[in-house]
Parts: C-alpha cells; structure tokens; sequence
C-alpha cells in the first residue's frame, strides 16, 4: 500500500506529543504506511526535535518518513490529510478579538499553503483553538479546496457527552449512539441527546426512569449535562492546570477515521451550506455521517423549541467571530 502523507502543525506541543506516535502506530488510519511531515515554528521545532528522535526509537513498521519544518510550503506540499493542532494561545490581557486576529493570521496563511501544494484529496481538519473561525478563514483563504474537505474538531465535546451519559445512566459508552453536538466548539455549544439511544432504548426515556419523569430529565440535562460538557475544556484547565491533551488527541484520531473508514453517526464542524438554517459558509457542527468520502450533515431531524434557541445562540457567536475577522480583512 502506498504511504498516506499526515502533516501535524504543532508537532512540538503537548496535543502533537500525544498524537505522533499513536499515528505511527496506527491507530488512525490502520494499517495503511504513513508519510508524516511535521510543522512548527523556529521556537518549536527543538521539542519537535526531540519528539522524532522518539519517533526512531519505536521503529515503528508503518511510519515510511519523517520530515520537520517550519515552512508551511515543504509541510504541505502533497499533503492527504492535515491535522491543524498547531495555534496561537490566549496571551495575558488579550481580549478575544485579539486572539481571533493572531490566530488567523496563522491559519489565512497555511490555507494559502494548503491551497498551492496539498494534493487533490486532502482532507483538513483544524483543532488549534479558535477552531471553528480558524477552519473559516483557512477556507476563506483557500478557495480551489472543496468545502466538504475542511472540518473543525468538535468529537472531544462529542465524546464528553457520551462520558457524562455513560457515567448517569451506568452504562458503557459504546452502549451509546447519536448523540448529536450542534454550534461552536465553546461554553454555547449545544450537546443534544433527543436522538441519541443507549443498549437500543432512547436515552430521554431512560434519564427520566433514572431521574424519576421526563421534567426531571429536562432539568439535569438543562442545569447538569449541557453546562457540564459545554464547559468541560475549562474544567480540565481548572484541574490539570493546563488544557486538555490526551483526550483532543484521541478525539483527533477518531474523527479522522471515521471519516476514512466511515461511520453513521457522529459530531463534526463542517461548513455550512445552510443546513438547519445554519449560515452557509460558517463552520458549524452538526450531527454527521461518512461513507468514507467526507462528512455529510445528517439532515431532517426535528429539532424543538429548546434545540432550536440555542443552536440560534451559539450560531450568533459564530457570526460575531466571523465578524471580528472580516473586520481584519481575513475573510
Ligand atoms: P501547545 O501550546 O502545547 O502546542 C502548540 C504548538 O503549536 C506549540 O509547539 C507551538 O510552537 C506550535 N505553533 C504555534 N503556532 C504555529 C504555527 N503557525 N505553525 C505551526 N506550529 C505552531 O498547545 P496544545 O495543548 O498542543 O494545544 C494546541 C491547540 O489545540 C490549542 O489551540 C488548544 O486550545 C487546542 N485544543 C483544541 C481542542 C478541540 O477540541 N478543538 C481541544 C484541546 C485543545
Ligand atoms: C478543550 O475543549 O479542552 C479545549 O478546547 C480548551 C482550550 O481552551 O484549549
């Protein structure tokens, strides 16, 4: 089999640490050889350094070659799929809007990048945070890259909300499907278990058998659930000290492959082409299936009173953030 090509941003970070040599062993994309170039900064690349010198040492049987950079050019040149961990964090005293500009002054140009030498069939996913505006001005800078081809992580806040359901109902977590994360990878995102089923059974029934009646239900999804994954990043910062790593990194993975080997049912943030009155070209998350040739929003579900007020309100912050760029003359 011919070796994939993976380019990693950020390979000198924590997030890249814990993805390398889960890739190299496999655990993404099976048992297909894999070409990996790495991306950092000059500031970066000596961690990087390091990280590849371990890479050797695990002889791993897929890995086909390694190369370390800081020019986005030789990063991407023939790149079939890019994972962009690689961004610039909140800095003390920087407001919001000022971590929107740093940060697509970063991904304009690997868009760019992307656009001249990836080859026909990337596939882009972006994790570096602001995630789902990076994912928009790298689109916005990359025109020639189809639309389906660039997605933004949402599956950690997806696999957050499988946990939480997993540990209320005493179940296991593969018991648990469709769940659905709708809107912005931040505290507005809206976790939704309306469709989701547990062992086969709906899970709104069952969490008004285990919280005694559906408004009781209503009430911990409302005051526990929702604000418990929608704010989970922010938990594990509080606890750890820093953000979370091993989790986004295997959440990484997982939306990777089942785009390639595909699934019927997961969470990813795709650009809009106006499902669910979503606005066409923000980078939103929906519920998504793959038949291995890209994310396709699952369309046609119903979506209540409740569902619909706040998928409006994380959408709203999504145009405010599209707004904040459009006024740097990004997209
Ligand atoms: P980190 O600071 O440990 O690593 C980031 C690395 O990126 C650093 O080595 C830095 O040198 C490098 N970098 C910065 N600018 C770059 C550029 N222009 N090109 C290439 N490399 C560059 O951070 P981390 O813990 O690995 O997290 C990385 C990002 O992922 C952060 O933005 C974080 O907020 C985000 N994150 C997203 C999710 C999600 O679910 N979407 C979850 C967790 C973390
Ligand atoms: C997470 O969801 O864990 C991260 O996006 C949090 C962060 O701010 O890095």
């Amino acid at each position: 089999m011919d070796p994939l090509t993976v380019t990693l941003t950020g390979a000198g970070g924590q997030i890249g640490y814990a993805l390398l040599f889960r890739i190299a062993a496999g655990d993404m994309l099976g048992d297909r050889p894999v070409r990996l170039r790495l991306l950092e900064i000059p500031q970066g690349l000596r961690s990087a350094e390091g990280a590849v010198l371990e890479l050797q040492d695990c002889a791993f049987p897929l890995l086909d070659d390694v190369e370390l950079t800081d020019d986005p050019r030789v990063a991407f040149d023939g790149c079939q799929v890019a994972l962009l961990v690689g961004a610039r964090p909140r800095g003390p005293g920087m407001e919001r809007a000022d971590l929107l500009a740093a940060n697509a002054g970063i991904f304009g140009p690997q868009g760019e990048a992307l656009g001249a030498v990836a080859a026909d069939d990337v596939r882009i996913v972006v994790v570096g945070n602001p995630a789902n505006t990076n994912a928009l001005v790298l689109a916005a800078s990359a025109p020639d890259i189809p639309r389906d081809r660039i997605t933004a992580l949402t599956r950690l806040d997806h696999d957050r909300a499988v946990g939480q359901l997993s540990e209320a109902l005493g179940m296991r977590a593969g018991e648990i499907d469709r769940v659905a994360v709708w809107g912005n990878h931040s505290a507005t995102q809206f976790p939704d278990v309306t469709y989701a089923t547990a062992a086969g059974r709906p899970v709104p029934e069952l969490l008004a058998e285990r919280f005694g009646g559906a408004d009781a239900a209503t009430r911990w999804l409302d005051d526990e659930f929702v604000p418990r994954v929608a704010k989970r990043g922010q938990e594990i910062i509080d606890v750890r000290g820093s953000s979370s790593v091993a989790s986004a990194a295997n959440a990484t993975l997982q939306h990777v492959r089942d785009e390639h080997f595909g699934t019927e049912w997961t969470s990813a943030a795709v650009v809009s082409r106006g499902e669910y009155g979503v606005p066409e070209g923000l980078v939103c998350s929906f519920p998504v299936s793959s038949d291995g040739s890209g994310y396709r929003v699952i369309e046609g579900l119903p979506l209540d009173e409740r569902a619909r007020e706040r998928l409006d309100r994380s959408v709203a912050e999504l145009m405010t953030e599209r707004d904040a760029v459009a006024a740097w003359g990004v997209v």
